[in-house]
């Protein structure tokens, strides 16, 4: 990055977490992409991070961790109910994600949502010099471009959008709409996963807010905002090392026995989360068992998924559905000691995960819909020796990039049937074809290209 100017990054977690050692506390890096992307910018750049620590109550004080200066922001009990809990991922959370759960529009969530942004805007404006350029993330902030501008108009203002941006005619049920849109146009650069959400989100702020402009530049108040597509990916090559490394192949050993060295593995890895669509996925296992495609003895599902946002209430009935869903395969196929499916409520560290990933002879990727996919993509960094089969949804944005997996419709049961079965039955050479292409794409583009190519437009 050739700019020498300050970068400040406003998200709504911090990427760090509290750890005991030894009789105290500290702080610790959280394992992620984004910050191991941003942290060697932020650091040469003197940056800061400005979000959320977690709890309710008092901000912890401001701290330096590797280098970087973090802000944590404080959110109340309440406004973690209606902020986070109710308009973040009860209203826009859904309505993003193609409406796979009926948003709610509760008018009583929507000025916490206002306050919220506000202090963030508020944060940033404090924390930024002029010049420097603030890059806002994702969906629970979408006011703060607008805000920040109006406090600090000397600042460029980036944003990013994690998640999907949904259709013109999606976006228009929300009572709000205008004011999101106004938010994000204090932005000077917009970005987006794919293509599709740069169409979704021109067509909505022409309609909505009246601006105009084509092929990525919209003009509005005597400025110009740019509107881009950046596919977010991986640190591959830290994946890359981890599925070489020696402790690797004994921990893929110890996992292959205990599942069964002459099973096929299938895998999924999630939050769990309802638009990733593992109730779909264990219903086309089910389909795979009942017609005698797939037996207990010759193949296993492994649903490793992390828990999530476990206060709201479509959370808590999905997962009630999938443990519903996952006793009944395992009573109805099962027998004593060999189970179809094994299913872990937790998430994995990072070693693990990297030999789940190697086990899988074939990876599952079928959220209804999903702003990119992650998951996707470390599965193909880990597969060195170009074995494994990606079965990828093609609703999820990974699909723009990764067009080598075999693509289903995850509201298909029995196609997404058909596609494991192909994946479980595929010629090695045509495997192998497809792997060589897929990490081709993950190669072409990492996290650090993603926020290179980001940070280049944001400055320029
Ligand atoms: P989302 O951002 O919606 O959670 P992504 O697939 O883009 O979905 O990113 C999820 C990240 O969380 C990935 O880096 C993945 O490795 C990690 N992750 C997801 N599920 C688990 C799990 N069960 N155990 C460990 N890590 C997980
Ligand atoms: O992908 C969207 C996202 O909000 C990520 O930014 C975040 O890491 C993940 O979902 C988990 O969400 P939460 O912060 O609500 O636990």
């Amino acid at each position: 990055m050739a700019s020498r100017r300050r970068l400040v990054v406003v998200s709504n977690r911090l990427p760090v977490r509290r750890v005991r050692r030894g009789g105290s506390t500290a702080w610790e890096q959280s394992p992620g992409g984004l910050v191991t992307a941003l942290a060697p910018i932020l650091k040469s750049a003197r940056g800061a991070w400005i979000g959320w620590a977690g709890g309710s109550g008092r901000a912890p004080a401001p701290f330096t961790l590797e280098g970087v200066r973090y802000t944590p922001v404080s959110l109340s009990r309440g406004q973690l109910e209606d902020f986070y809990e109710g308009f973040s991922n009860r209203t826009l959370w859904p309505l993003y994600h193609d409406a796979v759960r009926a948003p709610e529009f509760r008018r009583r969530w929507w000025w916490p949502y206002v306050d919220v942004n506000r202090k963030y805007a508020e944060a940033a404006a404090a924390t930024a010099k002029r010049g420097d350029l603030v890059w806002v993330h994702d969906y629970h902030l979408q006011l703060v471009p607008a805000m920040l501008r109006e406090l600090r108009p000397d600042v460029r203002i980036a944003f990013f959008l994690h998640i999907p941006f949904p259709p013109d005619e999606l976006f228009a049920h929300m009572p709000w709409r205008s004011q999101i849109i106004e938010g994000l146009l204090g932005a000077d650069l917009i970005g987006f996963q794919t293509p599709t959400g740069v169409r979704h989100f021109m067509a909505t702020a022409r309609r909505v807010a009246g601006v105009h402009g084509s092929r990525g530049t919209l003009s509005t108040g005597g400025r110009h905002v740019r509107v881009g597509a950046y596919p977010i990916s991986i640190d591959l090559a830290a994946f890359d090392r981890l599925a070489r490394a020696p402790e690797t192949a004994a921990r893929l050993h110890r996992l292959r026995v205990r599942l069964g060295r002459d099973r096929r593995v299938i895998l999924g890895v999630d939050r769990l989360d309802y638009s990733k669509g593992i109730d779909a996925r264990l219903k086309a296992v089910a389909e795979l068992l009942t017609s005698g495609r797939a037996t207990p003895a010759d193949t296993v599902f492994v649903q490793v998924a992390v828990p999530s946002r476990e206060s709201v209430k479509e959370y808590a009935e999905l997962r009630e559905e999938v443990e519903r869903l996952v006793g009944r395969i395992n009573g109805e196929f099962g027998e004593p000691g060999l189970a179809p499916v094994h299913y872990l409520h937790r998430g994995l560290p990072q070693a693990e995960l990297v030999s789940h990933y190697l086990a899988a002879d074939v990876m599952l990727v079928t959220p209804f819909r999903d702003g990119m996919n992650l998951v996707a993509k470390e599965y193909v960094a880990c597969r060195t020796d170009d074995t494994g089969a990606l079965v990828l949804s093609e609703f999820a944005g990974a699909a723009h990039e990764l067009k080598a997996a075999l693509m289903v419709n995850p509201h298909d049961v029995d196609g997404l049937a058909a596609g494991i079965d192909a994946a479980l039955h595929m010629p090695h050479a045509e495997g192998a074809r497809r792997m060589r292409s897929l990490r081709r794409a993950v190669r072409h583009n990492t996290v650090f290209d993603w926020a290179d190519e980001y940070l280049g437009a944001a400055w320029s």
